[in-house]
C-alpha cells in the first residue's frame, strides 16, 4: 500500500540530524507544536509509541474497570478493541451506518446500558463527527472517546477533531496522515492532569528498524520500482518493523512506550509544512470526487470541508468476494494504488474477533466488502498524467459496473 501521506524522501533525509537534539528536546517541541495547532494546553498532549497506546491511557485516566463496558465501532482495527480486556470491562460491537460510516445515534443511544462506561467515535478515512448533545446529556456516566487515527487535523464545524469530546487517540503509523513510522498521541479531556509517567522507551534494535522500514515506505511513495527493492532488502535483513502476530492474531494488549526520536523529528517536519500539504492533498481529493461522480453506482461520503483524508473512500454497489484481487486488477488498469481498508469488519482480515458473530453488524460488513480507497498523498502530483490515470479508473470501474449489471 501506498504510504508516507505527507512524508517526501527529500524532507525524510533533511531531518534526519534533528536527532542530534536529542529525544527529550524533540518530545517536548513536539508537544508544544501539537498544542499550538489544536489550540489546547500543552498538558493535554501525551505522547506515545502508537495511537492503541494512547487509547490504552485515555481508558485508565477514565477509570474504566472491571464491571464495565466499552463499546467499540464495528468497521475498526484489531488493535482497538486488544486494549480494552486488560482494563477489566467487557467490550461489545456497535454497528455503524453505510451512508455516514459513523453511528446512527438513535441506535446507539439503544445500545447504551447502564454499565456502559465508554463509547468509542469513529471517524473513518478522517471524517470528523459530533456525538449530538442531546445524547451526551442523556448518558453522563458515557465517555465519548475519538479515535482519531484516521484524521489528524481534520475538523467539524470549524473544531479540530478530538478537541470536543472526552479524549482522543491519534495514530502516526506509517500508513497515517502524518508519518513517524509508529507513534501517536493522546489528547486528554480537559481537567486535572497527572504527571506523565516515564515510559519504557522504543529498544535500539527496533529503532534501527524502523528506520529501515520507513525509508523503504518512504523511497516506495516516490520511485515504487526502487521502493519495492529497498523493501525487500529490509524483509530479507529481518528488519520490516511492524504489529506482532500476538497483537493482530491472538488479540494481545500493546505495552505502551514513549514515542521514538525519529518518529518525533519526522513528526515535526511535517507539521511544519502542514498547510501545503492540506491544500496538495485538497486538489488530488476534488479530483477524485470529479471522477467517481462519473461513474453512476459508486458510492462517495459527504465529509466536512476541512477533512484531511487519510486515504478517499469509494464503494461499489455490490458485495466484492476477493477485494485483494479486485484491487490489484483496478491498480493495474489505471496505475494509482488502490485500497481495501477495512476488509474486515475487524480488520486486517483473520485477526482476532473478540467475541463478533457475524451478522452483527449488517452495515459495516457491507462496507468491508465493498469499500476502496485511493492514496491521498503528497508524493503523488496533481496533473496530466494523474489525469490520464483516473480516466482508466473511471473506464475500469464503468466496465466493471456494466460487467456486474449484465451478470444479475
Ligand atoms: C481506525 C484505527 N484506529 C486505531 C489504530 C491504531 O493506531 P496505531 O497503529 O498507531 O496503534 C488504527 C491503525 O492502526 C486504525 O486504523
Amino acid at each position: 500500500m501506498l504510504t508516507a501521506n505527507s512524508l517526501s524522501y527529500p524532507r525524510f533525509v533533511a531531518a534526519l540530524p534533528g536527532m542530534l537534539l536529542g529525544r527529550l528536546r524533540q518530545r517536548g517541541a513536539l508537544r508544544r507544536e501539537l498544542a499550538a495547532l489544536l489550540q489546547v494546553d500543552e498538558q493535554r498532549i501525551r505522547l506515545f509509541d502508537s495511537g492503541r497506546a494512547a487509547f490504552a491511557a485515555l481508558l485508565q485516566l477514565h477509570g474504566v474497570g472491571p464491571g464495565d463496558e466499552v463499546l467499540v465501532p464495528a468497521f475498526t482495527c484489531v488493535v482497538v478493541p486488544n486494549q480494552v480486556p486488560p482494563t477489566g470491562a467487557s467490550l461489545r460491537f456497535v454497528d455503524i451506518r453505510r451512508s455516514s460510516m459513523t453511528y446512527d445515534w438513535q441506535l446507539l443511544d439503544l445500545s447504551i446500558r447502564r454499565h456502559t462506561r465508554v463509547v468509542v467515535v469513529p471517524h473513518n478515512f478522517g471524517i470528523a463527527c459530533e456525538v449530538p448533545t442531546w445524547l451526551r446529556e442523556k448518558h453522563r456516566q458515557v465517555r465519548f472517546i475519538d479515535d482519531a487515527a484516521h484524521g489528524f487535523a481534520s475538523r467539524c464545524d470549524g473544531q479540530w477533531l478530538g478537541s470536543y469530546h472526552d479524549g482522543a487517540f491519534f495514530s502516526f503509523e506509517y500508513s497515517k496522515n502524518l508519518t513517524g513510522g509508529i507513534g501517536g498521541f493522546a489528547l486528554l479531556p480537559v481537567g486535572d492532569y497527572q504527571p506523565q509517567p516515564a515510559l519504557p522507551e522504543v529498544s535500539c534494535a527496533d529503532q534501527w528498524r524502523l528506520l529501515a522500514t520507513l525509508k523503504a515506505h518512504v523511497l516506495s511513495a516516490r520511485w515504487p520500482l526502487l521502493g519495492r527493492i529497498a523493501m525487500a532488502m529490509v524483509r530479507r535483513m529481518g528488519l520490516i518493523y511492524r504489529s506482532g502476530d500476538a497483537e493482530v492474531r491472538d488479540g494481545a494488549p500493546h505495552p505502551a512506550r514513549e514515542m521514538p526520536l525519529l518518529s518525533a523529528v519526522l513528526l515535526r517536519s511535517q507539521l511544519a509544512r502542514l498547510p501545503a500539504t492540506l491544500a496538495h492533498k485538497q486538489q488530488l481529493v476534488t479530483r477524485y470526487r470529479a471522477m467517481l461522480d462519473g461513474v453512476p453506482g459508486i458510492v462517495q461520503w459527504q465529509a466536512p470541508a476541512d477533512t484531511h483524508w487519510v486515504r478517499y473512500p469509494f464503494a461499489l454497489p455490490f458485495h466484492v468476494v476477493d477485494k485483494a484481487r479486485l484491487a490489484r486488477e483496478l491498480s493495474a488498469a489505471c496505475g494509482l494504488n488502490i485500497g481495501v481498508w477495512f476488509d474486515d469488519v475487524i480488520h486486517p482480515a483473520g485477526s482476532f474477533r473478540h467475541g463478533y458473530l457475524p451478522g452483527g453488524a449488517p452495515d459495516a460488513e457491507t462496507l468491508a466488502a465493498s469499500v476502496f480507497n485511493l492514496p491521498v498523498n503528497i508524493n503523488l502530483a496533481a496533473d496530466a498524467a494523474l489525469a490520464r490515470r483516473l480516466q482508466h479508473l473511471q473506464q475500469a470501474l464503468a466496465r466493471l459496473l456494466r460487467e456486474q449489471k449484465g451478470a444479475a
